[in-house]
Order: C-alpha cells, then sequence, then structure tokens
C-alpha cells in the first residue's frame, strides 16, 4: 500500500510536501507497533501524563513545540486504541443505532491528521474517512487543555460524529461534547468545557455574538476561547456560507419603507414593459422572416436589455443565427462611439435590468408612468451644483443658506430612498422567481441558497430587497430588522488561533483559502486507486430536450438495476425531475437538505440495486454512499449531474459521491444552451458556431472534451466573480470587525474585572478633561465657558457647585480639571459608601455595559445605514468602501465617546438600593433638594441595578439663578440636543428622521 501511495505523491509541489510527512508516518506506524504489548490500562494512561506535562508549559508557542514532538507517539495512541475497539468488535450506538467500531487508521488517514495538525486543508474524497482522521489532531491538540472545536456543516452531523468518534476519546480518557440548536445556556457549558466539542459553524458564531455582545457576567458565557478548529466540509463553510453573515436581529425601532405603497404601480410597469418586450420579440421573428437579421438582432437585444428572462427571447437564443445577431448587436452597442444611441435604445423601455449585476433602472418613461406630475421625483438632484448656488446667491444670510442646504439635502436623501426602493422592487419582479431564489412557507419569503438548495429560514436579504419581495408575494412585510450583533463566518474563524480543514473538494478554491484565511490546502491521495469514470458532457439545445435524455438514461440504469445519484442545482430542479420521472413511473428518492437525520439514511441507501436519488448538491452531504450487492458488477454508482453548476468544485463534490475507497462509479453532466451559466458566461458565440457546423437536430447531444474546456472557463469566470463578491463583503466586515473587537474587548474586560471602580474612574480620568476642554480649551476662539462647563457638572453629578464655590476662572484648564475629579470622586466615595460593596461592584459593571449596549446598538443600526447608503454613493462616483471606511471611523470615534458620556451621566443616577439612595440623597447639599424632590425608580428598573429616572435633584439645579436658557444658547447645538437615535423621528416636530433634521451632521 505504501507503493502505490508514493507512487502518487512524487512530483508535484504538493507531493513533495506530502513526500517529507512520510517518515513521520513511519514513525507513527512504528510506535503503534510497540504500543500493542501495552495494557489498555497503559495506553490510557499517556493521555494524564501529556496533559499534566504541557500544563505546565505556559507559552502557546512552546506547547505547539511539545506537540510536534510527541505527535507520533500520539497519533499511535490512537491508532492503536482504534484497532483494540476494532479487535473486539466493540458495539455502542450512534444517533439511537447499534453501530460496531469496524475502523484502524489507513497511512493516508495519518497523513490527513498531520495536515490537519499543521493548520493546512486536507482534500480527502468522499468516503476516506475525514471523520476518523479528524481525530488523531484533535487528540492530540486536545491536550492542551485549551479545548478544540469540530465544526460540521448540520446538527445531525455534529451529533453522529461525536458520538462515533467519542467512543474512541472515550477509551482514551478524553471528554467529548455536542453543541446542538436547542440546548440551554448551562448545557452548552457543559459541551464547551469538554476536551474536544463538535457543532455546527452557526452555533459556534452564535454563541460567541451572545457570549461578548449580550452576556453581563462571566456566567453567563459558555464559550472558553477560540484555540484550535476543524472545519468539515470546508469549502461549503467557509466559501458557500460565509456570503451571508451571521446577525442576531431584533425589529427595528421605525420602519421607513414604501415598498406596498409602489408594488401596485410597479406591478402595471412590469406588466407594460413585459407587453412592450413580447411585442418587440414578436417583431424580432418578423424581421429575422423577411431576412433583416440586423433589424432582429436588434430587437431582440433590446428585449434582452428589459426583460432578460423572456420567454420568447430564451426560445430565440437558442437559434444560432438569432443568438450571433444579437450578440452582434449587442457588442456594438456598447463601443464608445454609440453611447447615446445605447442610451435612446434604453429610453424606449420601462427600465432596464441587467442580469449580471443585478441592477435596475427607470427610464424617462418609467419615470412619468409612475409620477406624471413629477417624473424628476426618481432623479437623484445635482446637489454639488445646488449648493454651489446657493453659496453665491448674495441675496442670502448665512443662516439662510444653511437652513436651503439642509433642505435640499433632506429632498435628496428623500429621492434616494424612492429610488431605492423601486430599484429593489423592480429586481424582485424581473430576477427573483418564486421556487428558484426563495420559497414561499407559512406566509413568509424563505431564502432558498442557490448554490446548496438549502432553505435559510431567518435569513433576510439585505438592503431592503427581501421587504420587496414580500411585497410581491403579498405576504406580511416585516419590519426592517435591526442588527443586534453581527459576524461574517470568515471573521468568527480568525479568531482561532490555529485553523485547519478538511473537504473533499478545495483544490480549484486553493487561492481564496490562501487569500482570506491563510489556509494552504494538501491534496491527500486517496487509500486506494480511484476507479470512477468521468464522461464527457452531454449538451443539448434546450432543457426540454436535456432533460428528456436524462429521463432515458435513469430509465436505462434502472432497468439494469444500476443505482443512480441525480444531482441538481436548485429545488426547483428536483422537483421538475421528481415530476417527470412520477409519470414514467420509475420510483426515487428525493432529498432537499431539509431533513438531514432522514437524508443521511437515505443517501445511505443510495448505492442499493435499482436505486434512484435525486438531490440538490448540499442534500446528505456527510454520509457516504456504500453499494449494495451485486452493484459493483454493474458498473457501481452512476452519478449524472443535470447542469453545471456555478463553481467546479460543486460539480467535482457531486461526481466524488461515486467510487469511493476502490468502487466502480461513474459520472456524466448534462448541459443545455439555456442553463443559466450558458445564458449569462458561456462562450456563447463559440457554442452556436461549433452547432452549426453539426447541424444539430432536434433531441440531439453534443458531446465532446473542448467543450467541457468551454463549459469550464464560464465557471471560472463565474468562480472569480463570487470570489470578488465575498472579498466585498469581508472588505466591508473588516471596519466592522475592528470595531467590535475593541467594544468586546472592553466589554469582557468590564466582566471580567475584580475592581471595575477602576474602570469607571478610567472614563472619569478620559471623559472630563475632554469636557473641560470643550467649555475652556485654549483651542476655542471664544471666550472661556465656564457657565457652561457649570452646568454640565451640576447636571451631570450631584455636587452642588455654585459659580462662587467653583471659581473656575482662578484655576487654569488642568487645574480646573484636576478639581472637578477630585470632587466627583470625592461623590462618588461618599455615594457608594452607603451601598453595599459587593452590590456597588455589580452596578459599576452594570453602568458600563448598560452605556456599551445602548449604544452599540445604537451603532450598528447607523452602520447599517451608511452601508445602505454609501451604495447610493456609487452613483456620485465615489468608491462606496472608502466612504464606509471613513464615516465609519468617525461614527466610531463618536460613538466611544459617547458611552463614556453616558457612563458619567448614569454614575450618579443608578443605585443597587433604594434605601442606600435615599441615605445618600439625604447628604447632599440642601439647595439641591429644595425645588424637585427625586422621582421614585420606576418598575421597570433593570434587575441587577437600579436605574432611576433622569433625578430630579440633578436637573434642580437649573432652577438655581444660573439660568438654564441662556445657557443653552452657549451650546454648540448638537450637544443641547436630547438624545435621539438617528432613525427616530426629530424631536423638533417636523416629522422628520433626527438624522435628516436637526441631528444631519453638518
Ligand atoms: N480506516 C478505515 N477503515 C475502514 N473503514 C473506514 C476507515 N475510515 C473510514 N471508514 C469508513 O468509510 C466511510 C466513510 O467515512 P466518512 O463519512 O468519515 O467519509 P468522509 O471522508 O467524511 O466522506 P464525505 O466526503 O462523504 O463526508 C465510513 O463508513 C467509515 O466507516
Ligand atoms: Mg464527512
Amino acid at each position: 500500500m505504501v507503493g502505490w501511495i508514493l507512487k502518487k505523491i512524487l512530483g508535484s509541489k504538493n507531493q513533495r510536501e506530502l513526500k517529507r510527512l512520510m517518515p513521520i508516518v513511519r514513525r507513527v506506524n512504528e510506535f503503534d507497533e510497540q504500543f500493542k504489548s501495552l495494557s489498555d490500562g497503559e495506553l490510557r494512561a499517556k493521555t494524564a501524563v501529556w496533559k499534566e506535562e504541557l500544563a505546565k508549559i505556559p507559552e502557546l508557542e512552546d506547547q505547539w513545540k511539545q506537540l510536534d514532538e510527541i505527535l507520533p507517539e500520539a497519533f499511535a495512541v490512537v491508532k492503536n486504541a482504534a484497532r483494540r475497539l476494532k479487535d473486539r468488535q466493540d458495539s455502542f450506538t450512534v444517533c439511537d443505532q447499534p453501530m460496531k467500531w469496524d475502523m484502524v487508521h489507513f497511512d493516508v488517514q495519518l497523513l490527513g491528521g498531520i495536515v490537519l495538525h499543521r493548520g493546512r486543508i486536507a482534500e480527502m474524497a468522499t468516503g476516506e474517512g475525514k471523520t476518523l482522521v479528524a481525530t488523531l489532531p484533535l487528540y492530540l491538540n486536545a491536550l492542551t487543555g485549551r479545548g478544540v472545536h469540530l465544526v460540521t456543516v448540520n446538527d445531525y452531523l455534529a451529533r453522529r460524529d461525536a458520538e462515533w468518534m467519542g467512543r474512541l476519546y472515550d477509551f482514551l480518557g478524553l471528554t467529548v461534547g455536542c453543541i446542538q440548536h436547542d440546548q440551554e445556556p448551562d448545557l452548552r457549558r457543559e459541551q464547551y468545557a469538554m476536551d474536544i466539542t463538535y457543532g455546527t459553524n452557526s452555533e459556534f458564531g452564535f454563541d460567541y455574538l451572545r457570549d461578548n455582545g449580550m452576556a453581563t457576567t462571566r456566567e453567563q458565557q459558555v464559550q472558553r476561547g477560540y484555540y484550535y478548529a476543524i472545519v468539515d466540509e470546508v469549502d461549503s463553510i467557509l466559501i458557500d456560507e460565509a456570503r451571508t453573515p451571521l446577525i442576531i436581529s431584533g425589529p427595528a425601532t421605525i420602519s421607513t419603507h414604501q415598498y406596498d405603497r409602489w408594488k401596485p404601480l410597479i406591478e402595471q410597469l412590469v406588466r407594460k414593459q413585459n407587453m412592450l418586450c413580447n411585442r418587440m420579440a414578436s417583431e424580432a421573428i418578423e424581421k429575422f422572416e423577411r431576412g433583416d437579421v440586423e433589424m432582429g438582432g436588434r430587437l431582440m437585444f433590446k428585449v434582452k436589455l428589459g426583460q432578460p428572462r423572456n420567454k420568447q427571447l430564451l426560445r430565440m437564443m437558442e437559434d444560432p443565427d438569432k443568438r450571433r445577431a444579437v450578440d452582434k448587436a449587442e457588442l456594438s452597442f456598447y463601443q464608445d462611439t454609440r453611447k447615446e444611441e445605447l442610451f435612446a435604445l434604453k429610453e424606449e423601455l420601462f427600465f432596464t435590468i441587467d442580469e449580471k449585476s443585478n441592477e435596475a433602472d427607470l427610464s424617462e418613461q418609467g419615470r412619468n408612468f409612475l409620477n406624471p406630475d413629477d417624473p424628476n421625483a426618481f432623479v437623484l438632484p445635482d446637489l454639488i451644483n445646488e449648493f454651489t448656488e446657493i453659496d453665491l446667491d448674495p441675496s442670502l444670510s448665512q443662516e439662510e443658506k444653511d437652513k436651503k442646504k439642509a433642505e435640499r439635502q433632506q429632498h435628496c436623501d428623500e429621492q434616494a430612498e424612492r429610488i431605492h426602493n423601486i430599484s429593489q422592487l423592480l429586481r424582485a419582479y424581473c430576477l427573483f422567481e418564486k421556487d428558484v431564489q426563495y420559497v414561499i412557507e407559512e406566509n413568509k419569503v424563505v431564502i432558498v441558497d442557490e448554490f446548496t438548495g438549502r432553505k435559510m429560514p431567518g435569513r433576510r436579504w439585505s438592503d431592503g430587497l427581501h421587504q420587496a419581495v414580500e411585497a410581491k408575494e403579498g405576504v406580511q412585510i416585516d419590519r426592517e430588522t435591526q442588527t443586534l450583533a453581527t459576524i461574517t463566518i470568515q471573521n468568527y474563524f480568525r479568531l482561532y488561533q490555529k485553523l485547519a480543514g478538511m473537504t473533499g473538494t478545495a483544490e480549484t478554491e486553493a487561492a481564496e483559502f490562501h487569500d482570506i484565511y491563510k489556509l494552504d490546502v494538501n491534496v491527500i491521495p486517496t487509500n486506494r486507486p480511484v476507479a470512477r469514470k468521468d464522461h464527457n458532457d452531454r449538451i443539448y439545445k434546450t432543457r426540454r430536450e436535456k432533460y428528456n435524455a436524462v429521463i432515458n438514461e435513469i430509465r436505462d440504469c434502472h432497468v439494469r438495476e444500476q443505482p443512480v445519484l441525480v444531482g441538481t442545482v436548485s429545488v426547483e430542479a428536483s422537483e421538475l425531475l421528481s415530476r417527470m420521472l412520477k409519470r414514467e413511473k420509475i420510483p426515487h428518492n428525493v432529498l432537499n437538505a431539509k431533513f438531514h437525520m432522514q437524508e443521511a439514511e437515505i443517501v445511505q441507501r443510495a448505492g442499493q440495486p435499482g436505486t434512484v436519488t435525486i438531490s440538490t448538491n448540499m442534500a446528505g452531504r456527510g454520509t457516504d454512499i456504500k453499494l449494495g450487492a451485486g452493484v459493483p458488477g454493474r458498473g457501481g454508482l452512476y452519478v449524472i449531474g443535470t447542469e453545471r453548476h456555478e463553481a467546479r468544485r460543486i460539480d467535482r463534490q457531486l461526481r466524488g459521491r461515486c467510487a469511493r475507497q476502490g468502487d466502480p462509479g461513474s459520472s456524466r453532466f448534462y448541459v443545455s444552451f439555456e442553463d443559466d451559466l450558458m445564458r449569462n458566461f458561456g462562450a456563447a458565440d463559440r457554442m452556436t458556431r461549433i452547432m452549426e457546423r453539426f447541424g444539430l437536430e432536434e433531441g440531439q447531444e453534443l458531446e465532446h472534451r473542448w467543450l467541457n474546456k468551454s463549459v469550464e472557463t464560464a465557471q471560472k469566470r463565474v468562480e472569480q466573480r463570487n470570489y470578488l463578491i465575498r472579498k466585498r463583503t469581508l472588505d466591508f466586515d473588516d471596519v466592522m470587525n475592528m470595531q467590535r473587537e475593541v467594544v468586546y474587548t472592553y466589554r469582557n474586560e468590564v466582566i471580567d474585572s475584580e475592581e471595575p471602580r477602576t474602570l469607571i474612574y478610567e472614563v472619569l480620568d478620559e471623559a472630563v478633561p475632554a469636557k473641560v476642554k470643550e467649555y475652556l480649551g485654549a483651542e476655542r476662539d471664544e471666550e472661556p465657558n465656564y457657565t457652561g462647563l457649570l452646568h454640565w457638572v451640576n447636571t451631570t453629578f450631584p455636587l452642588g457647585l455654585t459659580k462662587e464655590k467653583a471659581q473656575f476662572d482662578t484655576r487654569t484648564v488642568d487645574e480646573n480639571t484636576q478639581f472637578l475629579i477630585a470632587k466627583i470622586k470625592d461623590a462618588y466615595e461618599r455615594k457608594s459608601s452607603h451601598e453595599e460593596p459587593t452590590a456597588v461592584k455589580s452596578l459599576e459593571r452594570y453602568i458600563i455595559l448598560n452605556a456599551i449596549d445602548r449604544l452599540w446598538q445604537e451603532h450598528l443600526y447607523a452602520m447599517d445605514a451608511l452601508r445602505e447608503g454609501v451604495y447610493l454613493r456609487g452613483y456620485a462616483q465615489k468608491d462606496p468602501l472608502i466612504e464606509y471606511k471613513t464615516e465609519a471611523y468617525d461614527m466610531f470615534v463618536e460613538l466611544m465617546a459617547n458611552i463614556k458620556n453616558e457612563v458619567l451621566n448614569n454614575l450618579f443616577r443608578s443605585t443597587s438600593n433604594l434605601q442606600a439612595f435615599e441615605n445618600f440623597l439625604a447628604t447632599l447639599p440642601q439647595f439641591l433638594l429644595r425645588e424637585h424632590a427625586p422621582t421614585a425608580p420606576t418598575a421597570n428598573a433593570p434587575a441587577r441595578g437600579r436605574q432611576l429616572q433622569p433625578v430630579g435633584a440633578m436637573a434642580a439645579v437649573a432652577g438655581d439663578g444660573d439660568g438654564a436658557g441662556e445657557m443653552t444658547l452657549d451650546l454648540p447645538i448638537r450637544r443641547s440636543m436630547p438624545k435621539v437615535g438617528r432613525n427616530e423621528p426629530c424631536p423638533c416636530g417636523s416629522g422628520k428622521k433626527y438624522k435628516n433634521c436637526c441631528g444631519r451632521v453638518a
């Protein structure tokens, strides 16, 4: 066997790398040989010894060196234990099914284990036993006691693998846990406390968000760090799943969308456009018939601009002549010299839709239709010009100019929102199809992942698209949701000190793994030579012909009792095939990645004679298909792909489902020119020519290895595009990620702090000088504002300072700062002396956490809005990412300052105990209490530490001669405003959002 491996791994870089690992594999086997003479107890004792040794090494780096050192021996212990279990036919239960242990690690599995330990991706084909491979590095790394994680694609696999491999860990004296969706925090904490924990990426990710963004005490947190994770099906998790971030959200306080308002009009508009396009398509047919190819092509191109999924258009595109005419028209219009003509062409439609870039645009006709009185309601005004004009107008005072500008800005924001709503609705109507991109379930729009066919309940399209689709389908339009916590999968996995992955297909995405996760890929040879035969693609003109051919092929297999696995790219396609098979009376199973456990059972049986299994590419992943009796003699499992997927990786994954462990097997893909991939990215022109040359008849197919190449080129193009999209998501999230890290670190510091008062004082030491500077600082061109400072001090802290007592004007800025800090601290010590010491501590933690959480959520909301907003700026030729970064930074600085101020504001307004608060009030200077008695704490005061209403004691000073009205005038406008969320109605009563009114950042 070693001979076969060696033959496979000579040569390429990958092979050289693996070759260097072979001596280690040999050493593992030598140790394994030695260990055979040990008793169970002696073998198991090694675990405890290593654990103890490693615990004595404080630094992670040094621990790693030690792990490398003991690797051969430790792997041998695992392998040896596996053999012992096998020899005694150890039986146990996995997911309530009886199971016998029957595996001992193969050499290639040891190789895979080393690669995983080194923090790389091991590409190992389906059925090579990756589940078992992971036991080696997991065991080794768990010896550090730091807790290691194995990430799977679904709850069922997490449980199955934890229970299955758990037998081995248990034998070796390690504990194993498993996270399941419905577990309560206490149970989760127990699972994380185990040496090894299995779970899905979203459970791990959501636990992280809850621990760091929501828990308020150490006891509420469930995870214990991010040391080492192995991600199973790593391509699926880090690439496919990575496109939708994990979001914990709640309903937003207010919603501003107008989708339901615009829906009826847009529906009419889409109908009008459809009629127009149908007419043009018929006209095009006429032109073609009369031999006017150029005009026909031009008309069809117009249809393509207006209704890319028009049925007649799609049918015409099957005809090579017509297809070429359209392509020619398209090419010529995109030349620079014909920009105006193209524009004119677009103006003949109501709107244009770009299928590739997913964009929708209204024409003048369309705008007129939507709002005949004011077609300009859908054009963004030229703000820069308008501002310049206002600035140049001599009849206006500065104040009037500012007011005018604010009005224009407001107007512009409203237009932008309207345009956005409408363009999302157009996309919803023209590009999003029910049962393809989404399904309706229980009156809700549920996204179907186009890659996996998996439904993703609870997730929503961003940027209002989801509401637009809800409006289109006439289901309840959910309120816009507000993000409470969010992280992308990428950034979650970057938290780990060491990350590794395994999958059957990583090679094609190696560059992305390297760039984003710093993960290198090693392709591990199979245990036995692969006997799979991959046939050339069969290419048809139309979908219909393709599906007919597929059905015929399935029937043949069924008759000769060869099992078939039919892969589809969408739920819709699966259902279509199923209907066709029913008509043919061919029994079959359909898998849609909905019920993981049943699916695993069905997939397990997919290798029995004569079975037909239809499956979206995600379904039943992670369960291998064993061949039934007699099947190897009939050619093994036959895999049929009914469409080439956008990513080559997914196709390889499907092919890999057959011919595992040296079994016989074969695969073939069926493709048609109507497939999305071919329409959008195919080398259509070249294909058309080839088709012509062969003079294709109805139902006839093409088959040649050159054609496979063309398809592959199209796939590479899409892969590249999707990579850029993911990269972009990540670029945006990186900004958030840095902010999240700062906030979460601070939060944890608060939670962990034994002396939270030091943190409170840190806030004081930073915020008070800033405030004093703001009022008295030398950078101000105005006079020092003593009254303003006094007002701030007295409304924030119960110091009862008067002008006479404060004597600000007799000291320097620094001296005033010191004076105030000392006074505040003194008052604070006095206040807390009345309270119970432990209660004070939790109160102090609470004050800071509360400030962080409230403002951070507001910040997230504002960031969401910013992110939507910057895309609109794309119209203004600005790079949204740069705009986003700059503004996000400013907003973050403001956030941190606001958090500090909020802490100060609440310092004296919170108490752990009402009696203590009253005692403290009794010690305050009498005049503070003269006019307004403190209001009682409200009933809905938070559980730990009560927060009082803004207390009269603090407000009382306003009546104290220093005239609040007068002081307000001295304050910069924004600071005199009450605290309102950016998206709440403005308190001035204008009816506009705060951010668009008084809260506008100049
Ligand atoms: N060393 C071994 N000896 C015997 N059988 C093994 C060995 N390793 C794995 N197997 C068997 O191979 C089958 C496939 O294992 P597993 O599900 O771990 O494969 P996988 O590589 O994860 O495949 P997939 O890509 O489908 O997830 C299992 O039934 C397992 O029992
Ligand atoms: Mg697996």
